[in-house]
């Protein structure tokens, strides 16, 4: 079926061993449109300069770029303030800067904070250190079979003690997507701040952070067809208020003394030394570029898409599945592993015939261990993607065991 957007993406149009490039590892990163491109390009070719610091017309520019970029993703998560919007180099900054912070002034020894088991390493290994310093407790919300996680582990697990539950939106490994509305009123009731790491839906639902009433929420600019080097920061005015910075240098002053510094307002408070105005400039395109096309448009490409791979790859009798097999409340995120093939051996066959899969722990060290796996080979979909694309996955699949000298189909 014909996809208008493919063309879009100078990056699609290759080749690679002498077969039409199929990228399936957009979790990992998404491909760039040319419109960001062209966005980087003009950006150096006319308006490069240090932003904040020069009084000379490029440099005001530049200021002026970078805090058009804030006000770009502040309408797009509906904060309603710029005051509210940080950016820093990632989400895994994002969530250290939460964690240094918040955590490391708001945590004291017995309190709890909550994660998921299904959390990327950047939203626990964090966790984990203020954890060990506050001598406070990582409680997990483990998921069902379906890799979801059910309502009575939110009830029983967010408790009295808990002070920050910080949950993925949606797994990286599984494709679930958590029940952010049910986890935010219990968190709330309870006294807990709620974090958001939106990282892997961000790119495929239209998010509104006030009327989710997430306290926090973090993601990185290049898995939604931005630039690497780029990431936010979300944060409830009152709480990034009371914050101290995270890092400290040039840019995020107000005044400093022999002994002491006093700091700028927010947001420059948390953005130390000269930022990434490039990244933020291409941020900003790739936001405009997903306006463009629209939610709308984007689900209802991608839901069918989610349905059709899942459909495909369940017809491998080789192959089993990691995750929720219904395409309902998931993103395009889909795990599986191939009978008795390592999916490194996986994703290096499937390469041989062009297509971009990825395999490994996937930066999930404990969701592996309760999944009882070490790795799985994983394609993440996104509104580039086509059914063609998916047939050449599941032809290329019944190959791979052929080719390790193994039975096939
Ligand atoms: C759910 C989730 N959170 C956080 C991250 C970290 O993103 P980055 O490496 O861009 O900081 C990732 C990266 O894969 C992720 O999938």
């Amino acid at each position: 079926m014909f996809n208008p957007y493919i063309k879009d993406f100078p990056a699609l149009k290759q080749t690679v061993n002498s077969k039409r490039l199929i990228y399936l590892d957009n979790a990992a990163t998404t491909q760039k449109p040319q419109t960001v491109i062209d966005a980087l390009t003009a950006y150096y070719s006319q308006d490069n300069a240090n932003p904040h610091r020069g009084a000379y017309a490029l440099s005001v520019r530049a200021t002026e770029l970078y805090e058009a970029a804030r006000e770009t993703v502040r309408e797009f998560i509906g904060a309603g303030s710029t005051r509210e919007i940080v950016f820093t180099k990632s989400a895994t900054e994002s969530l250290n800067l939460l964690a240094y912070s918040y955590g490391m002034s708001t945590i004291q020894e017995g309190d709890e904070i909550v994660v998921s088991i299904a959390e990327h390493h950047s939203n626990l290994v964090p966790w984990q250190q203020v954890a060990a310093a506050k001598k406070a407790k990582l409680v997990y919300l483990y998921l069902d079979e379906n890799g979801m996680i059910p309502k009575r582990e939110i009830e029983t697990k967010i408790s009295q003690n808990a002070k920050i539950v910080s949950v993925t939106h949606a797994s990286n490994v599984l494709g679930g997507m958590s029940p952010m509305e049910s986890i935010v009123k219990k968190a709330h009731e309870v006294g807990a701040v709620v974090i958001a790491d939106l990282t892997q839906s961000v790119a495929h639902r239209k998010l509104d952070v006030v009327k989710l009433d997430l306290d926090f929420a973090v993601f990185s600019g290049h898995k939604m067809y931005a630039p690497m080097g780029v990431g936010v920061l979300y944060g409830k005015e009152k709480y990034l208020e009371q914050m101290t910075p995270f890092l400290y240098g040039g840019d995020m002053i107000e005044a400093v003394f022999e002994q002491s510094a006093t700091f700028a307002p927010l947001p420059q408070k948390f953005e130390a030394g000269t930022q990434n105005v490039e990244a933020a400039v291409g941020l900003s395109a790739a936001i405009q570029y997903i306006q463009t096309i629209g939610f709308d448009e984007i689900q209802r490409i991608e839901k069918p898409l989610i349905q059709y791979a899942l459909q495909r790859l369940s017809e491998n009798s080789y192959l089993t599945l990691v995750g929720n097999p219904d395409p309902e409340d998931r993103t395009g995120v889909i795990s599986f592993n191939v009978k008795e093939v390592h999916p490194h051996d996986v994703a290096s066959i499937l390469d041989a015939d062009g297509i971009c899969v990825r395999s490994g722990h996937h930066c999930a060290h404990p969701l592996m261990s309760y999944l009882g796996l070490t790795a799985t080979a994983r394609i993440s979909l996104c509104f580039y993607n086509t059914e063609e694309d998916i047939d050449r996955l599941a032809e290329s699949l019944k190959h791979v065991r052929r080719w390790l000298g193994l039975g096939f189909e």
